[in-house]
């Protein structure tokens, strides 16, 4: 009947998958991922420094003391290969059975201290809200039962929501206060291209900071401050799909330092969107669009011959800092590995499994263990909040 054939078209058409999805990329698994960072373990002196970033012409790691923000990633990157294999098992195809990696993180997270939260710039300025600090705040409270941390941390991420996200959704990074009033005084750049631009990784730390805030509290106008930014990260990416250090930077000369760093890090704030919607269309548009970050950034920036896992990383590019890598940029790179294989949404050891999304595994608690609270207390000195 010609009625129901009409129906079996739509239908058809229906299911048909768009073909525009990109596919996993297989590098995510690849042996080389804990090759690379064994030999970066291996080579951590003594008493221990840290890598942050590497050089720019070879990709050798460069060291800093224990009391730098970013030093404890490095070590969150090796409990993030061990939740890697309680994953997917440690084989010599996968190439995680080459050491033991809870015993090596341990071990490297013995020099990290815990810091003072710092705050050089005096007492009237805020930077964008560093998603540890929430985080850290209600694992704090839950731990201790003392909420003066976790409330510090809403009224944080909703002095965030009304200060430093403009109407389009991009964000400021630097707000300045008056002490005395709590009146905006300036609002201002410290990494980015200008005062009224968006720096990418500063947009990427909200989309995952407002996710996980959403996490937490349950609190829907959390999930809709991530969605603002997702949108504008996603809207504001040019044509060849390169995530550029600066949203608003200048394309000229070319090419505009890309920061992979950036978007490492959005890819995990989609994913957790995608995890925590349950509407089906949604977990789908939010992982669709992490898996093209992923894809774009290992297109661009994966490295065999460096030390670090991607190249094109842009620490300060006003201090003529980019074209590195960056620790935190490859953490982000093996955490979405695990989240993409918690969400059935890729095999542990080659390109996804093109499943429907509609899962909803990962916990989104990132490293776990003492390093891993010991990793958010370090992010608060630098690119962080002073509350
Ligand atoms: C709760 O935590 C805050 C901030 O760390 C601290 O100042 C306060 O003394 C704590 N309160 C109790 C009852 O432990
Ligand atoms: C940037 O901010 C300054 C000062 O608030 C304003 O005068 C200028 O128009 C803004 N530029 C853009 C492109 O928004
Ligand atoms: C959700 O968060 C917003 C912003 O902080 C707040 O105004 C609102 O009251 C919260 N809603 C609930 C149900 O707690
Ligand atoms: C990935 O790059 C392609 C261009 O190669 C672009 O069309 C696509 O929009 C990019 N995807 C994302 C999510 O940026
Ligand atoms: C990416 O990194 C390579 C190696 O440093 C560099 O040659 C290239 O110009 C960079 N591209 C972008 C867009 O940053
Ligand atoms: C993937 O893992 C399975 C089981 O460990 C193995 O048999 C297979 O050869 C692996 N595939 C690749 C491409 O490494």
């Amino acid at each position: 009947m010609p009625h129901s054939a009409a129906r079996a078209l739509t239908a058809l058409a229906l299911f048909t998958p768009t073909v525009l999805g990109a596919t996993v990329p297989p590098e995510l698994f690849s042996p080389l991922v804990p090759q690379k960072i064994l030999a970066t373990f291996q080579n951590l002196p003594n008493p221990t420094k840290y890598p942050q970033y590497t050089d720019q012409t070879v990709g050798a790691w460069q060291l800093f003391s224990p009391d730098t923000w970013t030093s404890g990633f490095f070590p969150a990157t090796g409990y993030a290969l061990n939740t890697r294999k309680s994953l997917c098992g440690a084989t010599s195809s996968n190439g995680l059975d080459i050491a033991d990696w809870l015993e090596l993180s341990r071990e490297a997270s013995t020099a990290l201290v815990p810091l003072e939260i710092k705050n050089n710039e005096g007492h009237d300025v805020g930077f964008l809200s560093f998603p540890f600090v929430e985080e850290l705040a209600f694992h704090s409270a839950d731990l201790t039962g003392n909420n003066t941390l976790r409330n510090i941390g809403t009224s944080h991420a909703d002095t965030t929501i009304k200060n430093h996200i403009r109407p389009d959704g991009g964000t400021w990074h630097v707000i300045h206060y008056n002490t005395f009033t709590g009146a905006v005084t300036a609002k201002k750049t410290a990494q980015g291209f200008s005062d009224n631009s968006t720096w990418s990784r500063g947009e990427a730390w909200g989309i995952y900071g407002f996710a996980n805030m959403w996490r937490l509290t349950g609190n829907t106008t959390y999930r809709d401050t991530s969605v603002r930014l997702a949108n504008y990260f996603l809207g504001n990416i040019p044509s060849d799909g390169i995530v550029p250090w600066d949203f608003n930077a200048p394309t000229v000369p070319a090419p505009r330092p890309a920061d992979s760093s950036a978007s490492t890090i959005a890819a995990n704030g989609l994913l957790l969107l995608s995890q925590l919607e349950t509407a089906p269309d949604l977990k789908k548009q939010w992982s669709d669009a992490a898996i093209g970050l992923l894809a774009n950034v290992t297109k661009l920036a994966w490295d065999p011959s460096w030390q670090s896992l991607l190249s094109n990383g842009t620490v300060n590019e006003p201090a003529n800092n980019q074209l590195t890598g960056t620790v935190y940029g490859d953490y982000y790179f093996v955490r979405a590995g695990n989240e993409l294989i918690q969400m059935g949404l890729a095999s542990c050891n080659s390109s996804g499994s093109g499943s429907s999304g509609s899962s909803n595994g990962g916990s989104g608690s990132g490293a776990g263990g003492k390093s891993g609270a010991l990793s958010l207390t370090t992010g608060y000195a630098s690119e962080g909040l002073v509350v």
